[in-house]
């Protein structure tokens, strides 16, 4: 796909509020948030509907939890100026859509959703077999589709979740998108790119449905969404006439897998606030620093004199992410030759994690020091995301034919 169009194309990805985030959290999630908001448009949003579907008994969802979590966001580098940040419930227009999309979704689809079974599992001490929680993935669909996004970036356990967004979509483009003339339509639709354009999105189309030429298909759609003269109706009926389908009202969003973070816990699992193995964002320097040299090394180092062997080590584990290959000859050389002690070979792991952290401690600082421009970036983003969401519900009820 030609990457000069990357600026119109949005993606969308929620999280569910824990409160203040940890390395874990950067490494795997945040850090490509950060890179993905300079090319794309990209709306973030705190689920903390979702949040309910597992945890309706728990009151510890306050405000404070939300903004937490958006100060270590904002802290971490997502920019109110280059992505919309926002709180799902205040953008009520997701139930709506939920609600619709419920209407026309076999229960099957969800049942088979893995996560659904999982979970249930996994939280055997809950009560899950709610509505809300058959629901989740639903919810999530709406969210995605709400802003008729390009890409989600989820993690491998997310990837269920994304592929019943898709056939949501196709299935609503299905029933919703036919129209008695709608054949007459979009051959008066290509009629009023011109001439020219006109010619060329023909053979595109030609070649795609013949050959299955799936550049195209592509070349096709990046004439469309250039084309200044035809109305939105009109785009939707050609975006489905080239795949011969139907209006697409609802476009199909395509997970962007977001690589399994490697970023372990003080115990080498993986770092997660459960195993409390964690590191976080705003945790002070000495902080940083006594809860690395304590941290477990290769149980055969008893002694200075004891060599070890890095693989046996979650120390090792943070070299790996933190250090060049200089350093890691050094560590290795020095632990299987009993050469370095163990606190010499944290130290540098020490300096890297605090000096990561700076500039985010520094950040966090302004904003917990101001936490009415928190709220306020909270309130403008989802005021932004409403009008979008607005402008999707408007073309989806249209298509439903009925008035609100
Ligand atoms: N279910 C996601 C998670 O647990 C959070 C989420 C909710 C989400 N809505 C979304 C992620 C929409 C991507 C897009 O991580
Ligand atoms: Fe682990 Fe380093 Fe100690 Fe070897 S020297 S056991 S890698 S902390």
């Amino acid at each position: 796909m030609s990457t000069n169009l990357s600026q119109n194309e949005r993606v969308v990805s929620g999280m569910r509020p824990t409160g203040r985030l940890h390395l874990g959290h950067y490494h795997g999630v945040i850090k490509n948030w950060v890179d993905m908001q300079l090319n794309y448009e990209c709306f973030f949003f705190v689920a903390d509907w979702h949040a309910l579907t597992t945890h309706y008994e728990d009151p510890s969802q306050t405000p404070d939890h939300v903004e937490d979590m958006v100060i270590d966001w904002l802290a971490a580098g997502i920019s109110p100026s280059s992505a919309t940040i926002f709180l799902q419930s205040a953008v009520p227009e997701h139930a709506e859509l939920h609600l619709l999309l419920s209407m026309m979704t076999p229960l099957g689809w969800l049942e088979r959703v893995p996560t659904y079974k999982d979970q249930q599992a996994k939280l055997r001490e809950k009560d899950l077999a709610t509505y809300g929680f058959l629901g989740y993935p639903l919810l999530q669909a709406a969210d995605i589709l709400m802003y008729k996004a390009d890409f989600v970036p989820v993690g491998e356990d997310q990837v269920s979740h994304i592929e019943l967004t898709r056939e949501v979509a196709r299935r609503f483009n299905y029933i919703y998108g036919r129209e008695p003339d709608f054949e007459q339509r979009a051959e008066e639709a290509i009629a009023k790119m011109g001439k020219k354009n006109a010619k060329a999105y023909r053979n595109y189309r030609k070649a795609y449905q013949e050959q299955g030429d799936a550049e195209a298909l592509d070349v096709a759609q990046a004439l469309l969404e250039s084309q200044q003269n035809i109305s939105v109706g009109d785009k939707e009926r050609l975006f489905g006439y080239l795949e011969g389908i139907s209006k697409i009202i609802l476009p199909e969003p395509q997970a962007r897998l977001t690589p399994a973070s490697k970023m372990p816990g003080l115990d080498g699992q993986k770092m997660s606030k459960s195993y409390g193995n964690t590191i976080a964002l705003r945790e002070e320097p000495a902080e940083v620093e006594q809860k690395l040299r304590t941290m477990p090394t290769d149980p055969a180092r008893v002694r200075l004199t004891d060599p070890g062997d890095p693989a046996k080590c979650p120390v090792w584990q943070l070299h790996e992410v933190y250090s060049d290959e200089s350093t890691k000859d050094w560590v290795v050389q020095g632990c299987k030759s009993a050469g370095i002690g163990c606190l010499d070979c944290k130290q540098p792991v020490i300096e890297a994690v605090i000096n990561e952290l700076k500039p985010m401690r520094d950040r966090a600082q302004e904003f917990e020091q101001d936490r009415q421009l928190v709220r306020e970036i909270i309130a403008n983003g989802s005021e932004a995301a409403r009008d979008v969401a607005r402008e999707t519900l408007d073309d989806v009820v249209e298509a439903m034919r009925f008035a609100r």
